[in-house]
């Protein structure tokens, strides 16, 4: 069946092969719980997608930068006040970088407040002989290796929602609340982080910030007036994957009439289930949120082609974002031929890059981890492949913690293989610490900076 030209409801889904499924061995108890979601208040509002919409749509005309990023997987072991304010530092933190370096405004997304399910390239796993159903993020199971814990069990879809609203309740008091006031900007750089090289160079920014705010107020500028400097638009997301979650928590806006999904402002497919008459292009297709869209390695170009008709009919500014996540080594042969085929097409689309996903292997003791150095490659080349076909980088991807984890290689912490051990929590992928997550920033600062003039301000 051709899934983009019926006509849609927020459950056509379910006519379509749903890739990445989760079979639920008590349907009852799924349909009591999706009918309990769907009377739950909405977590975002309509008007705030919308405004995330607009700001995208500043991005990929080359005037604003998207910076992505969170967990891997939250964890409903990890909902802490400290947790959260941490993660919030750190994005805080970088963006700062990113726009004193490179002037240019920088549009926050947490992959926060709903990132619980997860994607799998294999349905089971196996340890010592015993084969298990394999974990799915906590949305849906449990990561421990027993039977119990791998069962997926619906009322974990309630917990998923309640969460999310404790930790949006939290975001949205630390973003409006002072916390994320500019004269706080020496506050989040967090005491691990301020003695290393890459905690020194944030110092001298905020040192920098804090004097010109200094001036300003000298000069009789009421700060505290000025919402730009007392607040931050702070917006989340996470990857559409559980459908019957992401349907429950769909409203129509009494505004415009159109449908949203209010589980985050802005939703993405994974590299795993964009296929063009799948479910999860068909829901996502229907509601107009912002979308996401992460390309791996195989996306070919008249794939892309099919995929941005359907989900970015009117080619609106600002609707759809591309997440490519090709691989150091490849993303420089597999990048150009897509970004080429769409600048000629005239079409709108923001590129990003996710240099994290395509640069995971296991080290020797058997973690999941990356290269720090992998992951600035693929993401310098990302600039570079721009730079040449004379596209906007428009923004990074990444996964990252506040925390003084020890789950990538390399970087600001200069962590080898043996020092994996000594603090790896996360429960899906490795990310980066707030030390690295840091560095990282100085490096894209310098891109920006180097490779990139803002395209409205460019003299051709
Ligand atoms: C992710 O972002 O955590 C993820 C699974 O990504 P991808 O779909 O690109 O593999
Ligand atoms: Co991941």
């Amino acid at each position: 069946m051709d899934s983009t030209s019926l006509e849609w409801t927020p459950a056509s889904w379910r006519d379509y092969p749903v890739a990445q499924n989760t079979t639920w061995p008590d349907a009852e108890h799924l349909a009591r719980v999706e009918r309990d979601l769907a009377t739950k208040p909405p977590l975002v509002f309509a008007g705030e997608a919308r405004r995330l919409q607009e700001q995208l749509a500043q991005a990929s005309a080359g005037r604003a930068f998207l910076l992505q990023a969170g967990d891997c997987a939250e964890s409903f072991h990890e909902g802490s006040a400290d947790v959260i304010r941490d993660k919030l530092k750190v994005i805080l933190q970088m963006a700062v970088a990113l726009t004193y370096a490179a002037g240019v405004p920088v549009i926050k997304v947490g992959r926060i407040a709903g990132q619980f399910a997860k994607p799998r390239s294999d349905d089971s796993e196996v340890r010592d002989g015993v084969r298990l159903s394999a974990f799915r993020g906590h949305i849906v199971n449990s990561e421990e290796f027993t039977e119990a814990a791998r069962r997926p069990d619906p009322e974990r879809l309630l917990q998923a929602y309640h969460q999310s609203v404790s930790t949006l309740n939290l975001l949205r008091a630390f973003t409006t609340g002072g916390f994320a006031a500019l004269s706080r900007v020496h506050a989040w750089n967090q005491e691990f982080v301020a003695n290393s090289l890459e905690g020194k160079r944030y110092e001298v920014i905020a040192d920098e910030i804090e004097r010109a705010l200094q001036f300003m107020k000298a000069c009789g500028i009421d700060l505290l007036d000025d919402s730009a400097l007392q607040s931050v638009d702070f917006y989340t997301s996470h990857e559409a994957l559980v459908l019957p979650y992401e349907q429950a928590l769909t409203r129509r806006d009494s505004l415009s009439g159109d449908w949203y999904d209010c589980s985050a402002h802005l939703l993405w497919i994974g590299d795993r289930t964009r296929q063009l008459n799948g479910a999860h292009v068909n829901f996502l297709r229907g509601v107009a949120n912002p979308l996401g869209l992460k390309l791996g390695p195989s996306t070919t170009v008249d794939e892309l082609r099919q995929l941005v008709d359907v989900l970015n009919p009117a080619n609106t500014p600002g609707r759809l974002t591309l997440i490519s996540r090709m691989g150091h080594e490849r993303v420089s042969e597999l990048l150009p031929p897509l970004v080429e085929a769409l600048r000629d097409e005239g079409r709108s689309e923001l590129w990003t890059c996710d240099p994290m996903h395509g640069n995971t292997f296991v080290a020797s003791g058997g973690q999941k981890t990356r290269r720090f150095d992998d992951v600035i490659s693929e993401t310098s080349q990302f600039f570079l492949v721009h730079q040449a076909l004379g596209t906007w980088p428009g923004g990074l991807h990444v996964e990252l913690t506040g925390d003084d984890v020890t789950e990538c290689l390399g970087g600001g912490s200069r962590l080898n293989e043996t020092d994996l051990e000594t603090n790896y929590t996360s429960i899906c992928d490795p990310r980066l610490n707030a030390t690295q997550s840091l560095d990282m920033a100085f490096h894209v600062a310098e891109y920006l900076q180097r490779y990139s003039t803002p395209i409205g301000e460019r003299s051709l």
